[in-house]
């Protein structure tokens, strides 16, 4: 299908774009489900008002065109991605029960990652202690977690691997320009990760990656690689951090991410009412609202994290999932979009494969991110098992063997 003209104005590319109109058929009956997600953001937070310090600009400014009110930042010396992702896969392998030994394939999507060389897949595996398996890095900005899960979803269709991890981690910290008004207040740091396992009754149901070379202009580091390769020039002309020009992005990425969700639902015949949830790239709080208008969606169905956590490029969707799971419920309808740097889109329509357990161990610095609600509901279960351990079982269902 030949989509609609390019949002337009000066200097945006002209060329139509194309999208499979097919849905994906399924090759087996074996789908790829999402069994577990995990993230974790660094403890150091960065505020509106810090930033206000900084450079010329407002938490009033920041808050109305963008959403967001803080943002974590990885600092000490010598930590990269691999950090964060591989805390975000620790503890995913620890709340499902999986032996390190039992990862078949682990994809780490980022745009930041610790070297050109090794990848930063292999770099998490080692300190994940995952051992001989293959591991890659997928390129693909912010919407790197949804063509890596893309990817897995493959080899988990295809029945030769059983358990795959899928990451989402960047370290937009290292690329940003802390001088730069229009970029710093927008990016964090932040990494999830998923579990990925075969299924019969949930997952994956069809995906849908995309690019635009032509976009690159609007949004790319310029200098530190193969074309500009680092020089003392570059650093001195600002050139290793991300170059934006946010008008033009912002037209593209709200045409892109509503066009995803509308393609996505068309070809699987879905309504507003069919979808659950929708768990859309963070880039700018505006462009998120703006899809989900597009499709009909009010605002309790669709995933938020902005405010907190900024946007971190091929971590946000992960982190949407993890700071939303308690939430998500066997069955539930998925629909994710993202659109970013390149330029590229794609989205994924799954139905959510597990009841979420009421309790989950995760890092400091998520636990802030559970409401008072759901730290009263904890304590009231906890309180029902101290009064009759028989209660273990209804208040912790997930502790159930799980549905395949
Ligand atoms: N504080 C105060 N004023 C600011 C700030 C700031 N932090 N940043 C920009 N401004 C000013 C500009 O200088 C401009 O002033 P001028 O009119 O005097 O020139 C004015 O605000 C308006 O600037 P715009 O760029 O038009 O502001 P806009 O409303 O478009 O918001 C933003 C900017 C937030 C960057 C928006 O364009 C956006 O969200 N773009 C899309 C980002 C995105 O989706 N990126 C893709 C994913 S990222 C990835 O792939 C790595």
């Amino acid at each position: 299908m030949l989509l609609p003209k390019d949002p337009g104005g000066p200097g945006t590319p002209k060329s139509c774009v194309r999208m499979t109109k097919k849905p994906k058929k399924p090759t087996s009956s074996i789908r790829a489900a999402i069994t577990g997600v995990h993230g974790y953001v660094p403890p150091d937070v960065l505020t509106n008002a810090e930033l206000a310090r900084m450079v010329d600009t407002s938490d009033e400014w920041i808050v109305e065109r963008t959403g967001i009110k803080e943002r974590h930042i990885l600092k000490g010396k010598g930590l990269g991605t691999s950090h964060m992702g591989a805390e975000a896969v620790r503890g995913l392998l620890k709340k499902t029960g999986t032996d390190p030994g039992d990862v078949d394939l682990l994809i780490c999507a980022t745009t930041t990652p610790d070297f050109v060389f090794p990848s930063t897949a292999n770099l998490i595996c080692d300190m994940a202690d995952i051992r001989g398996i293959g591991s890659f890095d997928v390129q693909a900005a912010c919407s790197g977690f949804v063509y890596a899960l893309t990817i897995a979803a493959q080899f988990i269709e295809g029945g030769a691997y059983r358990k795959i991890v899928v990451v989402g981690a960047d370290k937009m910290s290292s690329i940003i320009d802390y001088t730069d008004r229009a970029t710093c207040v927008l990016f964090g740091d932040g990494a999830g990760a998923v579990l990925v396992e075969p299924s019969r009754k949930y997952g994956i149901l069809d995906t849908l990656i995309a690019s635009d070379g032509a976009g690159m202009k609007h949004l790319h580091q310029k200098a530190g690689g193969s074309r500009m390769p680092p020089t003392a020039e570059t650093v001195a002309k600002r050139l290793h951090y991300v170059h934006q020009e946010g008008a033009a992005v912002y037209k593209f990425a709200i045409a892109r991410m509503a066009d995803v969700a509308t393609e996505l639902m068309a070809r699987n015949h879905l309504t507003k009412d069919s979808i659950d949830w929708l768990v859309p790239h963070q880039a700018n709080r505006r462009i998120i609202e703006a899809t989900a208008e597009r499709i009909g969606l009010p605002a309790n169905r669709v995933m938020v994290t902005i405010n907190k956590y900024g946007n971190t490029t091929a971590a946000t969707i992960p982190l949407c999932l993890w700071d939303y799971e308690q939430k998500l419920k066997a069955g539930d309808r998925l629909l994710l979009a993202a659109f970013g740097g390149g330029f590229t889109w794609g989205g994924v329509y799954m139905t959510w494969a597990y009841d979420t357990p009421a309790a989950r161990s995760d890092s400091k610095a998520g636990e802030g991110s559970r409401t008072k609600g759901e730290r009263k509901g904890l304590a009231v279960r906890l309180a029902a098992i101290a009064r009759a351990p028989f209660a273990l079982r209804a208040a912790f269902p997930a502790f159930l063997p799980r549905r395949s």
